[in-house]
């Protein structure tokens, strides 16, 4: 008789056959950081925190430390500072650059990567520069790239190793791949937002930056929650447009988007399991109604079944310690 359950049979046996293992190198460690001397707790994000620039030099030495080799920076920025031109997104001495310095003085090892996008910037709270016709706003691209360039210049002149446009307007990564070079920083990376859908699951995100859309919503850029093709045109625009890493986002409910662009690119598939998929674990687990380390361990695990090589994740360091 065949017994599929041979190969099941002890801890020995099973770590024989594991098809997939979750390693501390698999993961990006998304951390906020405002212009404050102190550490705030995030009330939408429960266990996630507001770093000071010094607060966030450490949590990342923790974290690499544990194995983690990279982080990705979102700012909160003051609200005197948001224009609707967004200006402070390309200050070379604005929170992230300064953040960049410092994280690379401390960690020089340690890979650090920013978020290219409008929205903590902008008084309107889009990821582009908005124009509106009475109630109807359009989100205006070309524009909004060029912008976009000058502030993926501003974190590679900091010292940046890779930045990543989460905006989704058309031809950034081209515009952006063009300026790095042009600017000698062709060793900067592009890790690109390629299939970023208009998801609900952003919610907790942006009450950390206080960064939602004053009015409307970001359907006319980011991906319907509905469409998988329209990934797969993404992708090979991404990879003509020179990304050197391509991602999906949120991770968890596009497992099927996550595999599609596995089979589809040779580049490194990152996913990004966000801050709603964070908080519905964390909340879960305040409780005790789920065991937060085997859920955080297993959803884990799952997203990188399903292909991707990189996972963005608020609970990086946890997880890296779990894994220890
Ligand atoms: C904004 C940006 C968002 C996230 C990362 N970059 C929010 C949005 O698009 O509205 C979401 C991350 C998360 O929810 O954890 N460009």
């Amino acid at each position: 008789m065949i017994r599929p359950r041979r190969n099941r049979k002890s801890p020995a046996v099973r770590a024989l056959v594991r098809e997939t293992t979750l390693s501390a190198s698999d993961f990006i460690y998304p951390l906020f950081v405002h212009d404050k001397d102190v550490n705030e707790a995030i009330d939408s994000m429960p266990g996630c925190t507001r770093w000071s620039i010094d607060g966030l030099v450490k949590e990342a030495g923790e974290a690499y430390a544990l194995g983690v080799p990279a982080v990705v920076l979102f700012p909160a920025i003051a609200e005197h500072l948001k224009t609707p031109r967004a200006e402070e997104s390309y200050n070379d001495d604005g929170l992230v650059p300064r953040a960049i310095k410092a994280l690379k003085a401390a960690h020089p090892g340690l890979c650090v990567i920013t978020d290219v996008a409008l929205d903590p910037y902008n008084s309107d709270g889009h990821d582009g520069i908005v124009r509106k016709n009475g109630d109807d706003l359009e989100i205006l691209n070309d524009e909004t790239v060029e912008v976009l360039c000058q502030q993926a210049l501003s974190h590679a002149r900091a010292g940046a190793d890779m930045v990543s446009p989460s905006d989704m307007m058309d031809g950034r990564v081209e515009a952006i791949r063009e300026s790095l070079d042009l600017e000698d920083h062709e060793n900067v990376s592009i890790m690109a937002y390629t299939a970023k859908y208009a998801s609900a699951f952003y919610g907790p995100f942006r009450g950390a930056l206080e960064s939602a859309p004053k009015a409307g919503d970001k359907k006319t850029y980011q991906m319907d929650p509905a469409n998988a093709r329209e990934a797969i045109r993404e992708i090979l625009l991404d990879e003509e447009e020179g990304a050197d890493i391509l991602m999906v986002k949120p991770a968890g409910p596009y497992l099927d988007i996550i595999a599609q662009m596995r089979e589809t690119t040779t580049l490194p598939v990152a996913a990004y399991q966000v801050s709603g998929e964070y908080l519905m674990i964390k909340s879960a687990s305040q409780d005790g109604w789920l065991d937060e380390k085997a859920i955080v361990l297993e959803s884990l695990t799952g997203i990188k079944r399903a292909g991707a090589d990189i996972i963005l994740t608020y609970f990086a360091k946890d997880a890296a310690s779990w894994l220890k």
